[in-house]
């Protein structure tokens, strides 16, 4: 096991942080005085190094580059009230990642390297985690195939990288509910594809798709499944659920969405509430027609960056159906103020969720 003092550290003689302004921060904008790496080579992990954040050097031959080997996380750290920082569900997001790597065939960094090397990256630069409610540290682990030769092979060295970034409330202009389309002329995931697995080319790939959904006046897409082209996956960077006869509907974890750690929450928080949840595959048709007759009571999305989004209107083949255009719904609401609680420390830890640091 590698404890905090195998972590070599250089510091940034000059902090930026009186440059930021926290009242106006964009996502992923800015970034924190410090970066960690750690390098596997030869087969192994090597010490971590934690270092000023700054540009890193690689070879362009690297596989990275030209084959997309690589995976990356999305996570958050909170502050509560009397300064400690919390981590969100260190421990999923770490299984995730290792999950993304396997089928990336890129080695699984362990748990406690991952953690300590993240803890003592976030008490280095403790001060950047925003002091508000609902402003957060986003954090973006991510590892990358460093071979510099260009045989499409497994490389056999790695960088694997933590960055941080302060952002703000996501609802700080106000709850804006999204607008959906349906896409059907693309997909993101196939059936034995990397669609469960958090990895670049899944994103790159749907920014074509999505830059036409924003011309067309919608917010994001809502993905469906690659087949039949029927069933509802879900949205850019959301799992998506559906309100519906007072049951929780959501789409199953079968290989073509990403296994969000919010949709864990949020699941395992409808089940401690005694809602029913079901994992099923759920059609557009039926999401429109239980529109039409009232059974559709809410639809939200959830995600890291958002926790919950509501969902405004869903557009599909020329028919649109409008949900609540002003606010979340009750259920989603109440999902957003628990999780957000958990996050700063103002409701109890259901299940150590939160690392302390
Ligand atoms: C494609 C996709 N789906 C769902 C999610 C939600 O996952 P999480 O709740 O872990 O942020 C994300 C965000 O990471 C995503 O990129």
């Amino acid at each position: 096991m590698i404890s905090s003092l195998d972590i070599q550290i250089e510091k940034n003689n000059q902090s930026r942080l009186q440059n930021i302004d926290f009242s106006n921060l964009s996502f992923g904008g800015v970034f924190t005085d410090h970066q960690a790496r750690i390098a596997f080579v030869d087969g192994e992990w090597k010490t971590p190094e934690i270092m000023p954040y700054g540009p890193i050097e690689m070879l362009p031959g690297a596989k990275i580059l030209h084959y997309g080997q690589g995976v990356f996380e999305g996570m958050k750290a909170f502050r509560y009230q009397d300064g400690k920082i919390n981590i969100f569900r260190a421990d999923k997001h770490h299984a995730r990642f290792v999950r993304s790597c396997e089928r990336m065939n890129i080695p699984g960094i362990p748990f406690e390297l991952f953690l300590e090397t993240l803890k003592s990256l976030i008490n280095l630069d403790r001060e950047w985690v925003p002091k508000e409610k609902f402003k957060s540290l986003y954090i973006r682990p991510f590892i990358f195939a460093i071979d510099g030769s260009l045989g499409m092979s497994t490389s056999l060295n790695y960088h694997f990288m933590i960055i941080c970034s302060p952002v703000g409330n996501y609802y700080s202009e106000g709850i804006k509910p999204v607008k959906l389309t349906t896409m059907p002329e693309y997909v993101r995931a196939v059936p034995g594809g990397v669609g469960e697995a958090k990895v670049p080319g899944n994103y790159a790939a749907t920014l074509k798709p999505g830059a036409e959904a924003n011309k067309a006046g919608y917010t994001q897409i809502l993905w469906l499944d690659a087949i039949e082209r029927k069933y509802v996956e879900e949205v850019g960077t959301m799992n998506i659920f559906f309100y519906m006869n007072d049951t929780l509907v959501t789409a199953p974890l079968k290989g073509t969405i990403l296994p969000g750690v919010t949709r864990m929450s949020v699941i395992e928080l409808a089940k401690a509430k005694n809602i029913p949840v079901e994992e099923r595959p759920i059609s557009i048709d039926e999401v429109l027609e239980a529109a039409e007759t009232g059974a559709l009571k809410e639809v939200f999305g959830s995600g890291t960056a958002a926790v919950v989004s509501p969902v405004g209107l869903i557009h599909h083949k020329g028919k649109t159906v409008t949900l609540d255009q002003e606010k979340m719904g009750p259920l989603a609401q109440e999902f957003y103020d628990t999780i957000t609680a958990i996050h700063h420390g103002e409701e109890e830890d259901p299940d150590n969720w939160c690392t302390l640091v």
